[in-house]
């Protein structure tokens, strides 16, 4: 857990960051002796921030680490209750698989499972989720809704809102969403959502959200297998992109559209995932356990199920599938 001094002098340093702040004026914001805050300064550095001492002048924080530790998400985190409970590594065999621990363990709703490298990370219908060190963002959220287990779909595309949003914040490039978990930008994939719950057949007991998001990789550092089909924020925006400032956007966003859910509905949320949707409308294949339907992806249900309607107008529901876009076929009128 990240001291009350340490979080009280991080926003000191933030709020002064072209000038010095004296021992003596973070000593008594911080309610410390001088002596602790040069401790807490050496363990912030050795948390990767890079902070400035000069005699007589103080200390000044000339920039921030690009970690995803509790205090890199912490400082900035605009939320009541999402990402307050950070559990950060290193590395890590896979985010979704501690999250689901912790559940079992009590842990409290908004715990925030990130880390830098996840051996093996996984995806949807248990394919392997390529997660290196350093780049991307590798996390797990855990969340307590109140709701029976058949609504846990829907929080796949709530969290797909939330992540698009925040990445036009803090880039301003616009992702679009292709049924049900695939963000893309350009066609190719920058994010993928893996919902997983614990429950009973009545009810939800805990629902782990793991969000996958490609930030600052370079094309070459991309296996082969990935390169034509995935891209990274820094590819796209030809910078470099805080990833803390992301997390922290995705955690601000998903709070609020998780309320709105729990109080409005689905619906408001429907519309906006609509609206960023790249498949409805479009003529699509859809490869199902069952087999492959082609036909025109007509909408999403209230619980978030796509409904595909073939040439003979009959409407199939399709509750998991990877979905191909016909980019030369008929579109719906
Ligand atoms: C998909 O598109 O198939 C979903 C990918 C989900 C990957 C994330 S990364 C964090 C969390 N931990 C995992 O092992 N998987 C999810």
């Amino acid at each position: 857990m990240v001291s009350k001094i340490r979080q009280s002098l991080l926003a000191s340093l933030s709020a002064h960051q072209d000038t010095y702040v004296s021992g003596q004026q973070l000593a008594e914001e911080s309610g410390c002796s001088r002596t602790a805050i040069w401790k807490h300064i050496e363990e912030l550095r050795g948390d990767g921030f890079s902070i400035e001492s000069k005699r007589k002048k103080g200390y000044r924080l000339i920039g921030r680490s690009d970690l995803l530790t509790e205090n890199d998400i912490l400082l900035g985190l605009e939320t009541k209750t999402l990402g307050r409970n950070v559990i950060y590594f290193d590395s890590v065999d896979s985010t979704q698989k501690i999250a689901h621990k912790l559940a079992q363990e009590q842990a409290p709703e908004g715990t925030l499972v990130i880390a830098e490298e996840q051996v093996t990370g996984r995806g949807r219908m248990a394919r392997p989720w390529h997660s290196p060190k350093g780049t991307g963002i590798w996390m797990s959220l855990l969340l307590k809704p109140t709701l029976p287990p058949q609504k846990a779909p829907q929080f796949t595309l709530i969290a797909a809102v939330a992540v698009v949003q925040a990445i036009h914040d803090v880039s301003g490039i616009q992702v679009e969403i292709k049924w049900p978990n695939d963000l893309l930008v350009h066609g190719r994939k920058l994010t993928g959502i893996l919902t997983e719950l614990q429950a009973d057949s009545e009810q939800i007991h805990s629902l782990i959200i793991g969000i996958g998001m490609n930030i600052n990789q370079q094309k070459e550092d991309f296996p082969d297998e990935l390169s034509s089909i995935a891209t990274s924020l820094a590819i796209e925006k030809g910078e470099l992109i805080s990833r803390a400032a992301i997390v922290q956007r995705v955690m601000y966003h998903l709070e609020r559209y998780y309320d709105i859910y729990m109080n409005k509905g689905f619906a408001p949320i429907k519309l906006l995932w609509e609206s960023y949707a790249i498949s409805i409308g479009k003529n699509i294949t859809a490869r199902t356990l069952n087999g492959t339907l082609t036909g025109v992806a007509s909408g999403i249900t209230d619980d978030g199920v796509l409904l595909l309607e073939d040439s003979e107008g009959t409407i199939h529901p399709i509750y998991s599938a990877d979905i191909e876009l016909n980019l030369n076929d008929r579109e719906k009128k």
